[in-house]
């Protein structure tokens, strides 16, 4: 068993409300942390810190939990870019690009499609991002949604099963019988590799009668349930996620107070929550609204709330190209009027409870040995220095990457 201790940080942000400064964050200063089989064993005094086979001296910059992405599509083919050149010269976004990454995602190798999913992979891990969740959706066959989730759970163990993103072309007269697809044989094949279930549900994907339809089947072979919901205009979707005990329900951009009511009744102890976590949580995904130029979802009307918010990525071709968590909480702060510390902690532990984790986005003894050490001194610096690269060093299950 070798072991790894990190001392002369500056600030050590533990998500341990109470265990030091900053609210939630639970920031610690003169402490060292010691990591043993991927976990951490002990945070203490850093006088105090036991000899270790190996140090990393953290030049007194910040120290946290790794990000936690809850909410990416990482298996696909192509992109998009003329797309986002004619949104950025007005053109609206619709989700009808959606077909076009199927069609390439459909005609691509195994191989091609795993080269994207590592390459992502490994370009969101470089950025601090130690937990990502990988959803399908791009194959809508049988053969192709569950080689998706296949290539996907190689590199996570967070995947979902999105077979309901849109009805693919040739269903287009039969939506039904797409939905039946998507509950029968298309499930049967996808759930071995998936622990979540999700549906777009939204105009012109699906409607609450099919997404209620399709989240009942999954959850009865015991997949966990997360909503795309009320992303391009107010409908069903978040009150359908809290109705069916959701872990999470993402984009929340147009929400009605009944909408918001529905999430804080969920909540077990506002931002903090323990003992199991069953409160549905609102991930919101900035970088759509950046790529796709709408307006952001209202961060502080569910925060007053007492709603748990995450922030995630949504990383994908067409409406958030983008793997960077950094680039996500400077939005979620600049634009959505979160507090530095609101968003750090929505994209750490926020994204942890968006999966029902508790061994990560924290930084405790028994957790998993997931961090950053950031170039930086201070939490601060995240929003604050927007576009800069300032993920020193990652360690993931306490191994240096
Ligand atoms: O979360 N809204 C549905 N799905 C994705 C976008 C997918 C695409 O445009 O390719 C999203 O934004
Ligand atoms: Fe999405």
């Amino acid at each position: 068993m070798s072991s790894l201790v990190v001392d002369n940080i500056g600030e050590l942000v533990t998500n341990e409300a109470g265990s030091g400064e900053g609210g939630p964050l639970g920031i610690r200063r003169r402490v060292a942390l010691l990591v043993e089989d991927g976990e951490v064993a002990w945070i203490g005094p850093a006088v105090d810190a036991p000899a270790a086979d190996r140090r990393i001296d953290a030049g007194g910059a910040a120290v946290l939990p790794g990000f936690v992405d809850s909410h990416a599509h990482l298996v696909f083919a192509g992109d998009r870019a003329a797309e986002f050149a004619a949104r950025m010269a007005g053109q609206p976004y619709t989700g009808g690009g959606i077909r076009t990454t199927v069609g390439a995602t459909r005609t691509a190798s195994d191989s091609e499609l795993r080269a994207t999913v590592r390459r992502l992979h490994a370009e969101a891990l470089r950025q601090g991002t130690t937990t990502i969740e990988i959803k399908s959706g791009y194959g809508l066959t049988v053969a192709d949604e569950a080689r998706s989730l296949r290539i996907a759970a190689e590199v996570s163990e967070e995947t979902t099963f999105l077979g309901a993103h849109v009805v693919p072309a040739e269903y287009a007269d039969r939506p039904d019988e797409y939905v039946g697809l998507v509950c029968g044989p298309m499930l049967a094949a996808a759930a071995p590799h998936a622990r979540w279930i999700d549906v777009f549900c939204e105009r012109g994907a699906f409607d609450a009668d099919h997404t209620r339809a399709i989240l009942t089947c999954g959850q009865a072979v015991g997949l966990g349930v997360r909503v795309h919901a009320n992303q391009l205009g107010p409908g069903p979707g978040v009150q359908l996620g809290v109705e069916l005990g959701a872990a999470s329900v993402d984009h929340c951009t147009h929400l009605t107070d009944a909408d918001v009511d529905a999430l804080a009744s969920t909540r077990v102890d506002g931002m903090c929550a323990e003992g199991g976590h069953t409160a549905t949580v609102a991930t919101l995904l900035p970088g759509a609204e950046f790529s796709t130029r709408s307006p952001y979802p209202d961060a502080r009307r569910l925060l007053d709330a007492g709603v748990t918010v995450a922030l995630a990525t949504d990383c994908n071709p067409g409406s958030s190209y983008t793997s960077s968590m950094p680039f996500c909480i400077a939005l979620a702060v600049r634009e959505m009027r979160m507090t530095p510390a609101e968003a750090v902690w929505a994209a750490t532990a926020g994204g942890a409870r968006a999966l029902r984790r508790d061994d990560i986005g924290v930084l405790r003894t028994g957790a998993r040995a997931d961090l950053i050490i950031l170039d930086a001194p201070s939490h601060l610096h995240l929003a604050y220095r927007p576009g800069v690269p300032l993920i020193r060093h990652v360690l993931h299950n306490g191994v240096p990457q």
